[in-house]
Parts: C-alpha cells; structure tokens; sequence
C-alpha cells in the first residue's frame, strides 16, 4: 500500500511569490480576464473590456475564429516550427504587433512602459497611442524595440506635425493613423458607470476602490495619470476629468479625409498604416494613396455596432489588394491559434488589445509576458497540429468556415 501512496503523492514547492502563484493559474487569456476582473475596479475593468451599443460586434470578432475550422494535415514532419514573418521590411519572431490603448496606466500603474518591455523582450512592435499614458521619449527610454506611433488627428496640427517629429527622433519606425473615430462609440457600460478619465476615486467609487486594495494601492502612489505626450501643450490633457466622448468631440478633427493623407507625407517620411479600414472600396482607395499597411479593424468593437468582422473582410480586401499593400487583421485575438487562422488566409500580421491588457490588469508587466508567451506558444502548437512548419506553409486550404 505504501508503495502505492508514494507512487502517486507529489509534492511541488510551494511558490511563495503570489504573482507567480496567480500566472500559475491562467492557462489562457481568458483566465488572465477573469483575474484582471477580480483585481480591477469594476469601471476600470468594463472600460477595458466593453465594446459600443449592443457589443454585437465585440462578440462577433472573436466568434468568427470559432466559425472557421482547421483543415489539418498530417505527416508533415513538424519537428522545427518557425513562426517569423516580415512586417513593413522588419523580421518579426510572430505576426503580432501590439496594438495602442490609450489610458493603459488604468490598469497597472507601469502601463505602456510595461507593455512596451514586455514587446521588446518578444521582439514584437508595440505601437503607442496619442491617448498613451506615457509619453513618446519615456517608452523610447526603456524600449529600443520596434515601436510604432498612432495618431488620432487633433484639431490642432501643429500639435499633431510636433507629435509626428518627436516620434520620429524617438526612433519610432511607422505611424498608424486611427480612422474610425470621427466621434466616439457609443460604450455603455461606460454610459451607466458616468466613468471618466482619468478616473475619480469619489464618493461612489470609494468601496470599489476598498474592495480592490492591490489596484487602488498601485493607482494612489503613483504619478497622476494624463495623456502624457500632450501634457501641458491643451486645455485637455488628461489632466482634468473629462468623459472620453467630450475629450474627441473637442479635440478630433471630423473633418479629416483622404485629402489630408498628403500632408501626413509632407511630415511622416516613414511607412503610414491606416487602422479603422472597414470595407474593400476603402482599402483600394488607401491603395490608390501608396498606404504602406491598412488595419482592418473596427476598434475592437467599441466604435459602430455591427461592423464588418476583421476576419471576414480579410478575404475580400486580399481579392481586390491582395500584394499592392500589407494587410493587418485586428480584433478578436484571443489566443495564436487565431493568429495562425488570419495568416491562413493571407493577413500580413494580427493586431491585439485586449489580451496583453488582461495580462497587465490580472500581474502587471509578467501578466503580459505570460499573454505573450501563451500566444507564441499556441501559435507553435497549432501549426504543429496543421502540419505546418512555417508562416509561408499557412494557407487557405488548412480551414474551412463551419457554415460553408
Ligand atoms: C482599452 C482600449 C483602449 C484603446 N485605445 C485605442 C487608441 O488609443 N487608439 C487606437 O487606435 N485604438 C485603440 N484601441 C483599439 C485597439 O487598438 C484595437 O483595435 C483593439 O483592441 C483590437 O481588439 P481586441 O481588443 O479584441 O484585440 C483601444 C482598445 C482598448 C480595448
């Protein structure tokens, strides 16, 4: 009988560091979610993770990796499994750049430098937002990875010409200018919460703050939060409270249209991605402009309810452009598994937001190496189960869409 027990009884170490403990525990991001929810305040956590309107769209991104499923094939020896690919001229060990989130700090208060680290550790791109709680020259300190700056067009463009030139001595190799927010998305968990940014620990927020002490702790001893490249330059800066929808109303430019791609040039002279591409008439026309990279995106389904899936538009975009520009699929990434489906069927690269920010809300900057780690990881387990050794081995004929 003893031999018995002791052949079945193991006894791990116990770990002492609670963050290790925790990263433990999340076998994928969406656990890496559910932790973020537990950690965070409940507007901090819904203004992460909600979408607009009927958040029909937000499900759907990720739904439509569900609806299309492996064609795998077998003895194809997969003993060594390379996923690099070439982005924009640069060797990427994975398709996945990093996508911007402005007010990252809300969720941890190291935010975009955490973010930007941990992308460098993956030698992944991360792309900064204009909304970035950390300005341009503080992620070129502590980042020399690859970096791409996002542009939402103010008003003011001097203001935008002295963003475009400090990103540019920061090093930062490719602007993404965001076009699909004229105004902003109807978020109504945001709505309901009267959330606001940079958020306000009052009177109702008080006992989410209580109930979430790690979080709370973090957010008071640290530097208030503002939209650090513009800090002092406007009346909005991030430094005063002020509803996300206010903030683009006063400041965005709705005017902006393709005419104004040619002043982008006069003071970008690097490769210019558009992101917000949402149909196959826009991205010929972006095509026409010699757009280095278009994003299909529909902000990860926090602008217009019940716009195209990124996933579904990426065939259609590769009939029409299909060679004359790359094409970057964003939103719904859940695990590489999906990333691997988008390179099936032709993306460049994938783009992804919510899933390093689970990381950052449920352990900080280990919380987004673990999502990238666990990205990389199914990326190289899935390809393996395709029978596929590389990123030029993906194609069409290895998934099918489960409704024909
Ligand atoms: C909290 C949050 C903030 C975001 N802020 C920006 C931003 O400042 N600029 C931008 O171009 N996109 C922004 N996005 C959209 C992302 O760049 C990306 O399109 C989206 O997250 C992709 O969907 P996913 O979260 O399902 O990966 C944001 C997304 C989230 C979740």
């Amino acid at each position: 009988m003893w031999d018995t027990i002791r052949s079945v009884v193991r006894f791990k170490p116990v770990e002492t560091d609670p963050v290790a403990r925790r990263l433990a525990k999340a076998a994928n991001v969406h656990d890496l979610r559910r932790m973020a929810k537990r950690r965070l305040p409940g507007g901090v956590f819904d203004y992460i993770d909600g979408g607009a309107e009927d958040e029909v769209t937000l499900e759907r991104n990720s739904l439509a990796f569900a609806e299309l499923e492996w064609v795998p094939r077998v003895l194809r020896n997969v003993q060594a499994i390379d996923p690099a690919t070439t982005l924009l001229g640069r060797r990427h060990p994975m398709p996945l750049v990093l996508a911007p989130t402005g007010f990252t700090r809300i969720a941890d208060s190291q935010g975009e430098l955490a973010v930007a680290r941990a992308a460098e550790r993956a030698g992944l791109t991360y792309s900064l937002s204009t909304m970035g709680t950390r300005s341009i020259e503080e992620v070129a300190e502590v980042s020399d990875g690859p970096k791409w700056f996002q542009v939402y067009v103010w008003k003011d463009r001097g203001l935008v010409a002295e963003l475009l030139g400090r990103a540019k001595a920061a090093g930062f190799e490719a602007i993404i200018i965001t076009v699909d927010l004229a105004v902003l998305g109807r978020r109504e968990r945001d709505v309901r919460r009267g959330f606001e940014l940079p958020p306000k620990i009052g009177p109702s927020t008080i006992i989410d703050g209580i109930v979430h002490p790690g979080w709370t702790w973090d957010f008071v001893r640290a530097d208030p939060i503002t939209f650090s490249s513009v800090v002092g330059q406007h009346d909005i800066d991030g430094s005063t409270a002020v509803s996300l929808a206010d903030h683009a109303h006063q400041q965005f430019d709705q005017s902006l249209s393709w005419a104004d791609i040619a002043w982008f040039r006069q003071q970008w002279d690097g490769p210019i991605v558009i992101k917000g591409v949402q149909s196959v008439a826009d991205a010929e026309i972006a095509v026409e402009h010699g757009i280095e990279a278009v994003a299909l995106s529909n902000h990860g389904g926090r602008q217009l309810d019940q716009a195209p899936v990124p996933l579904e538009l990426l065939d259609p975009v590769l009939q029409a452009v299909g060679g004359e520009t790359e094409v970057i699929v964003d939103g719904g990434i859940r695990r590489g598994s999906d990333i691997v489906k988008a390179m099936c069927l032709g993306a460049s690269a994938c783009m992804a937001g919510r899933a390093y920010l689970y990381g950052l809300g449920a352990a900080g900057e280990r919380g987004v190496d673990h999502v990238l780690g666990l990205l990389r990881a199914d990326m190289e387990r899935a390809m393996a189960l395709v029978g596929a050794t590389t990123i030029d081995d993906l194609s069409p004929d290895l998934v099918r869409w489960r409704s024909g």
